[in-house]
């Protein structure tokens, strides 16, 4: 036991708990193998580095919790001081170790290997509890509670805790490293970079993860990919603020670190109370970031609350705005239920006074003049019509401009001063401010409209957003109040569905995704921006969380105009839904749309449950993507085309994640019309499915089995096909089915 080895999925994790130092991770990467107690103790005992000269005395150990105590001079694990009394100099020691499976809620999954350490420093009067599981998919969670365990008088007993972070070692190959940027509408831009010595470091103060969160931090051997090389990565479940870190120090380490970022004085921790980190969770891959996928979706999808087919959404926002009337939205409702669509989304707009976004927010009941007899006649037509109804609230937000705030200027974060005061009033964003969620009160009072909304009309749905930065010294109280009021609204209303957005997608993390049923992946309906948007966010969120919408053919967030098909190809890999005024679409083009959600929800249970694969094109205008079902029968894939090729013939389509030995019948489909190609002849397989070059075959076609080429999955993932020769911003899909 003072040898702990976890091993799941391909996965292994050893710690030498030994003696009564800060246990050590002796390896955190790939599946050991069967190891007994003989095999862990040489392995952990050869472990012991050697001492380097101009150093501490005795080999230095990188442990669970580093501190300079024990010689690191990296990032600590922990660190705060006592008032009065000044840093404290944490020298923590090991008093127990327990292990096995144990009830953790919803995450008590069958198969989850458990680890507790107690470890304690008597002189600083506190204790840690280190607390770490090994799913079955291979992933690791691990989180941190510091308790202050001095009783004497209150004042100087507080622990004013500097940072409490996890931090896991990763060998020194790992040098590459991935993390991600962003802005409005152009959310999880990839960045890499080489780690030096030196910390590499990701922080949030949006009181959000924000537009430029760092979402994962993954480091891994030189060049990795979507489907090679080795990689560790790291991922805070918390939607407030947070830092993400990659260090390598010249002592001969390299590390992940991440952990809540706390703001001085934010988090006293008083006598005899505690704090737990949030959950990091650590996943390893031999198989490149697919391989992190392939452990993180199932694991998700273990614990989580989606348990039925994604529905179609129709959201009024980019259709109507803040045009609300009835007869318009009856219209909107009546053509998304001819194409298809299951649910309708009353987006901003709805409530008394919010004409625009510059007021009305707090006052979350229904405008009276906009609906007079209120939600109800909406509802009822769009419940005839064959669709549930969702809406669109903002909870955490308050407009200066609001009834609200008139009544409760102490319910603003930050305060709003008196008219004839002289101080400088907090900085508004999209012309609102922040709900103090930690207020008792307006806590209550948000609690109560929202279940009065619930309980008035029969909402399927909360469309949550969330649009503003917090600008606020700490943002602890809120974070946790946030979730406070999510999970009070799900267990006073267990049936409604939740949406979490946060302008686009500013707020995309695990400890949001655990009380939420989807997604708002980014505010633009751009089909360029969107692929790699969705592919990156893919990464670590399955697809059937992520919502994606067909948009007008000329996106209103950058202006660019997309074909039809090109939009279809892109919101069909997600949970699909259209943000765009079917009224003004032609005939045609709604005929397009009706058959394109009709093969959504044909393939649903293939691209909500199965595997997503990326493949790693040579060339960075060609995108490969696809999902292969988990018993590998069936799978769909998107060539795309993002710019102008780099050669004039492009490497051949290789499909990843197929079963080698068996044969696969590969046909186009088609949604939104053929893909536009720029080509004198497209590649002969393409070209002998129906013998016309544009159009090489109908959905009906695809289904029926005409028009296809079968071939063994190991020559579709080694050899590939040659690939027709798509115009910039086209897609071109490709179903494909086992045959025996
Ligand atoms: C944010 C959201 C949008 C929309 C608007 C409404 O920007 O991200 O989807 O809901 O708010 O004001």
């Amino acid at each position: 036991m003072s040898i702990p080895y976890l091993r799941a999925a391909g996965t292994s994790l050893v710690l030498d708990a030994r003696g009564t130092g800060v246990p050590v991770i002796v390896h955190w990467g790939a599946d050991l193998g069967d190891l007994n107690g003989a095999m862990l103790t040489t392995l952990a005992d050869t472990s012991v580095p050697a001492i380097a000269p101009s150093s501490i005395d005795v080999p230095l150990r990188l442990t669970l919790l580093p501190t300079l105590a024990q010689g690191w001079s990296g990032r600590p694990g922990i660190s705060g001081f006592r008032p009065g009394r000044g840093s404290l100099a944490i020298d923590l020691r090991l008093v127990n170790v327990r292990s096995g499976e144990r009830p953790m809620g919803r995450f008590a999954l069958p198969g989850t290997q458990t680890l507790t350490l107690l470890l304690e420093d008597a002189a600083a009067q506190l204790s840690v509890r280190t607390e770490l599981e090994l799913s079955v998919q291979g992933v690791l969670r691990l989180r941190h509670t510091v308790r202050n365990r001095n009783t004497t008088a209150a004042g100087a007993a507080a622990f004013e805790l500097g940072s409490l972070d996890v931090i896991l070692p990763v060998p020194g190959r790992a040098r590459e490293l991935l993390d991600f940027t962003g802005l409005w509408t152009h959310e999880r831009r990839p960045q890499r970079s080489t780690l030096g010595h030196g910390v590499w470091s990701r922080e949030s103060r949006h009181g959000r993860p924000g537009h430029d969160d760092s979402y994962l931090m993954v480091a891994g051997t030189p060049g990795f990919g979507f489907r090679s090389g080795e990689v560790w990565c790291t991922h805070l479940a918390w939607s407030g603020d947070k830092r993400a870190w990659a260090e390598n120090s010249a002592l001969g380490f390299s590390v992940l670190g991440s952990g809540e970022l706390l703001a001085p004085g934010e988090l006293g921790v008083a006598a005899g109370e505690s704090y737990s980190t949030p959950w990091t969770v650590a996943v390893y891959s031999d198989a490149g970031l697919d391989g992190l996928s392939s452990r993180l979706h199932p694991w998700i999808r273990s614990w989580s609350t989606i348990r039925t087919p994604r529905p179609v959404v129709l959201n009024t926002w980019e259709a109507v705005y803040f045009e609300h009337d009835l007869p318009t939205l009856a219209r909107l409702a009546d053509a998304g239920a001819h194409a298809g669509v299951e649910r309708f989304v009353l987006d901003d707009g709805w409530f008394t006074g919010r004409r625009d976004d510059r007021r009305a927010l707090g006052d979350w009941f229904v405008d009276p003049v906009t609906w007079p007899s209120g939600l109800h006649p909406l509802i009822e037509h769009v419940h005839a019509a064959g669709l549930d109804f969702g809406l669109w609230v903002e909870p955490e937000m308050v407009s200066l401009d609001s009834e609200m705030a008139r009544a409760h200027p102490d319910w603003v974060l930050g305060g709003v001063p008196e008219p004839s005061a002289t101080e400088t009033p907090a900085l508004t964003w999209r012309f609102q401010r922040v709900l103090d969620l930690g207020h008792p009160d307006a806590f209550a009072w948000v609690f109560a409209r929202l279940t009065a909304l619930l309980t008035e009309y029969p909402i399927a749905y909360l469309k949550w957003d969330h649009n503003r930065d917090l600008l606020a010294g700490s943002t602890h109280r809120q974070t946790a109040a946030l979730y406070r009021l999510i999970d009070a609204v799900r267990a006073a209303h267990p049936g409604v569905e939740i949406e979490s957005c946060a302008s686009g997608g500013a707020r995309i993390d695990l400890g949001i995704l655990e009380r939420v049923d989807r997604v708002w992946t980014s505010d633009t309906n751009d089909p360029l921006e969107r692929q790699e948007i969705q592919r990156y966010t893919g990464v670590l969120i399955p697809p059937e969380y992520l919502g994606g919408h067909l948009g007008a053919a000329t996106a209103h967030t950058t202006g660019r105009t997309s074909e039809l098909s090109f939009r279809l190809a892109t919101a069909l890999f997600g949970a699909a839904g259209i943000e765009w005024n079917l009224i003004s679409a032609s005939a045609e083009e709604l005929g397009q749309i009706t058959e394109w959600i009709t093969h959504y929800k044909r393939l649903r249970p293939l691209l909500h449950f199965g595997v997503v694969v990326r493949a790693d094109p040579s060339d960075p205008a060609l995108v490969l993507h696809g999902v292969v079902s988990r018993d590998q029968n069936s799978a769909l894939f998107a060539q795309v085309a993002l710019a102008a090729p780099r050669d004039a013939v492009p490497e051949r389509m290789r499909f990843p994640g197929l079963a080698p030995e068996r044969r696969y019948r590969v046909a186009p489909l088609l949604l939104g019309g053929s893909p536009r190609t720029i080509q004198d002849t497209p590649p002969a397989w393409y070209a002998t499915l129906s013998g016309s070059a544009e159009t090489p075959t109908t959905p009906a076609d695809a289904a029926s089995g005409r028009g296809s080429v079968t071939l063994a999955g190991a020559v579709l993932t080694l050899v590939g096909l040659p690939a027709p020769l798509l115009a910039p911003e086209q897609a071109a899909l490709f179903a494909v089915d086992a045959v025996d």
